[in-house]
C-alpha cells in the first residue's frame, strides 16, 4: 500500500521530490504553523509526518495520527517540541537534523557576539534615525575580545564550532555541561571545564548551546545572571526558554550585565516588550540555520529519515 506522508509546512523542493517518490505526500498549503486542530486533521492516517519546530508532537498528536504512524521527522536539531517518550511508547521513530546546521548556527552565534560587544545593532539603529553623528575618540565604544574568555554552555557540535571561531578572534575558551568533552576536543580548543557557577563568574561572554529540556529550562535565571560580571555579555542561539527573559530584562536594565545577543525567545515569536526598549541587546528573529544551503540540507535529511524508516531500514539520525 502507498505510504501517506504529511509535511506540516512547505520545505525545499529537493526534499519534497524525495518524499513524493516514497509515497503519497501532502504538504500544507499554508505558509504558517498549523493550529493544533488543523495539524491533527492533516495527520490523520499518516505513516510519516515531517514536522517543524513549531509543531507540538504529543499524545494528542499521536492519537490524531493513529496506529499507522511510524516516523516523525523533525526538521530541526532541537526536538523539545516532541514528546519523545510518548512516541517511543507507541513505537514511533523520532528523527532530527544534527550536523547539517552546525556551521550556519555557529556563524550566527559569532555574529551576535560581535554585534553585542561592538554595539553594532545600536550603531545601525542610530544611522537610520537620521540623527547627526560624527567620529570621535569616545563615540560608541565597544568591548574588545582578544584575551577575554568565552564561556560555552553545552560543548556539543554547535558549541564547538562557535568556540573554534572564537579562537580565531583571540578568545580563551571555558565550557560547562553535564559531562567533560574528550581530551582531544579540550586540546583542540585549549578549553577548560568549569562548573556553571564558576563559568558565569569567569566568562566575558557566555554563549548558550545546550538543548532545551527539564534540566535546562530557565538555566539562566535571576540567580545565574547575578553570577555574571557587569561587563559580561549573554548570547543565546539555542532555545528561548533556557533563559528567564523577565530576569534578563531586569539584569540588562540594571546594568547587572553589559549586554546580550538573542536569536531565540521564551514565547517565540513574541519578544518580551522590555527587550524591545533596551539598547544593550541585539535581537534576531531565529536565524541560526537560515541559509538556503542549510535549510535544504535539513529538509533533505528529514526526508531521507522518512524514506529509510518507510523502507524498513534504520533512520539516519534518530534522536537519542
Ligand atoms: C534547530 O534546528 O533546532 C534550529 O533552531 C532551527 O533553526
Amino acid at each position: 500500500m502507498t505510504a501517506r506522508i504529511v509535511v506540516t509546512r512547505a520545505i525545499p523542493e529537493p526534499a519534497l521530490d524525495e518524499l513524493r517518490a516514497a509515497g503519497d505526500t501532502w504538504v500544507s498549503p499554508h505558509d504558517r504553523a498549523l493550529a493544533a486542530a488543523e495539524l491533527h486533521a492533516a495527520i490523520r492516517g499518516a505513516d510519516a509526518v515531517v514536522t517543524l519546530l513549531h509543531d507540538r508532537v504529543d499524545d494528542a498528536f499521536l492519537d490524531a495520527a493513529g496506529d499507522a504512524l511510524r516516523v516523525v521527522a523533525n526538521v530541526a536539531v532541537g526536538y523539545d517540541n516532541v514528546d519523545v517518550p510518548a512516541c517511543a511508547r507507541r513505537g514511533v521513530v523520532v528523527t532530527n537534523t544534527p550536523g547539517v546546521l552546525t556551521e550556519a548556527t555557529a556563524d550566527i552565534a559569532l555574529a551576535l557576539i560581535l554585534m553585542a560587544t561592538r554595539r553594532l545593532g545600536e550603531a545601525e539603529r542610530l544611522i537610520r534615525t537620521g540623527e547627526p553623528w560624527a567620529w570621535s575618540m569616545t563615540f560608541l565604544l565597544g568591548t574588545g575580545l582578544r584575551g577575554k574568555t568565552l564561556g560555552i554552555v553545552g560543548l556539543g557540535q554547535i558549541g564547538r564550532a562557535t568556540a573554534l571561531r572564537a579562537r580565531a578572534l583571540g578568545l580563551e575558551i571555558a565550557y560547562t555541561g553535564p559531562r567533560r568533552a574528550g581530551e582531544s576536543v579540550e586540546a583542540e580548543l585549549e578549553a577548560r571545564y568549569l562548573p556553571l557557577g564558576e563559568l558565569l563568574e569567569t566568562a566575558d561572554v557566555v554563549s548558550l548551546h545546550c538543548p532545551l529540556n527539564d534540566e535546562t529550562r530557565h538555566l539562566i535565571d535571576a540567580a545565574a545572571l547575578a553570577h555574571m560580571n557587569p561587563t559580561a555579555f549573554l548570547v543565546n542561539t539555542t532555545r528561548g526558554p533556557v533563559v528567564d527573559e523577565g530576569a534578563l530584562v531586569d539584569a540588562l536594565r540594571a546594568g547587572a550585565i553589559a549586554g546580550a545577543g538573542l536569536d531565540v525567545y521564551e514565547r517565540e515569536p513574541v519578544v518580551h516588550p522590555g527587550l524591545l526598549e533596551l539598547e544593550n541587546v541585539v535581537l534576531l528573529p531565529h536565524l541560526g540555520s537560515a541559509t538556503v544551503e542549510t535549510r535544504t540540507e535539513m529538509a533533505l535529511l528529514a526526508a531521507r529519515n522518512v524514506v529509510a524508516v518507510l523502507a524498513g531500514g534504520p533512520p539516519l539520525s534518530p534522536v537519542a
